[in-house]
């Protein structure tokens, strides 16, 4: 917790600092510049090294288990979907659904070869049937849906009966897709 405070004062230190240097203009929710490639590698060292400090607790809530269909809505460069895949196994899949297919290409990069299938989707519109996943987690995507509301609804539409939903999401400046995109672009 001591660990998770301190990287946190730090990024909101730098989102202050960003906020007046910032030319780069993003739409909503999306973390590139419409054409450019994401940097994983940067959005690693700026979002991802905090980031996954919540993701144990999040599959935690969501229960998720061995042969688990999981769905890891806004998956971005894959931060959650990673540290699932070992808790699902061989015989279970991960799908990561996001709305930036540039986010989408750095997770499939950096999860190739594993049990990962990246979908461009709306997570207010996922193109799921009914009861398709046993848990469904969103870790830091759902301040940037225009209706949270709807987003919710959609993930418990897809969720089997019984099982799990965990959300883990940013307020403030840390819902700002300026604070998330710059160095991913
Ligand atoms: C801060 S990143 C979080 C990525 C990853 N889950 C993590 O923890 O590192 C937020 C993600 O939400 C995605 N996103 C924004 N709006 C979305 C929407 N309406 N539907 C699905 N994904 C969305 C963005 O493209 C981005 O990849």
């Amino acid at each position: 917790m001591v660990q998770l405070e301190l990287v946190l004062a730090e990024v909101q230190a730098s989102s202050e600092l960003m906020d007046g240097d910032m030319s780069t203009t993003f739409g909503a929710g999306f973390h590139a510049t419409p054409g450019k490639a994401v940097d994983a590698s940067a959005y690693d060292r700026w979002t991802g090294r905090w980031s996954r400090l919540f993701i144990p607790a999040v599959l935690a809530a969501a229960a998720v288990g061995p042969k688990y269909r999981v769905l890891d809505v806004s998956t971005g460069t894959g931060e959650a979907a990673r540290m699932a895949l070992p808790l699902v196994g061989t015989e279970g899949v991960v799908v990561g659904a996001d709305i930036s297919p540039a986010m989408l290409t750095s997770a499939r990069a950096g999860l190739h070869g594993s049990s990962f299938l990246p979908v461009a989707a709306d997570g207010q519109a996922l193109p799921f049937r009914d009861a398709s996943f046993d848990a469904v987690v969103c870790q830091l995507g759902l301040q940037f849906f225009p209706d949270p509301a709807q987003g919710v609804r959609e993930f418990r539409r897809v969720l089997r009966n019984s099982g799990r939903v965990a959300i883990c999401a940013g307020v403030d400046g840390l819902s700002s897709p300026r604070f998330y995109g710059a160095p991913a672009s």
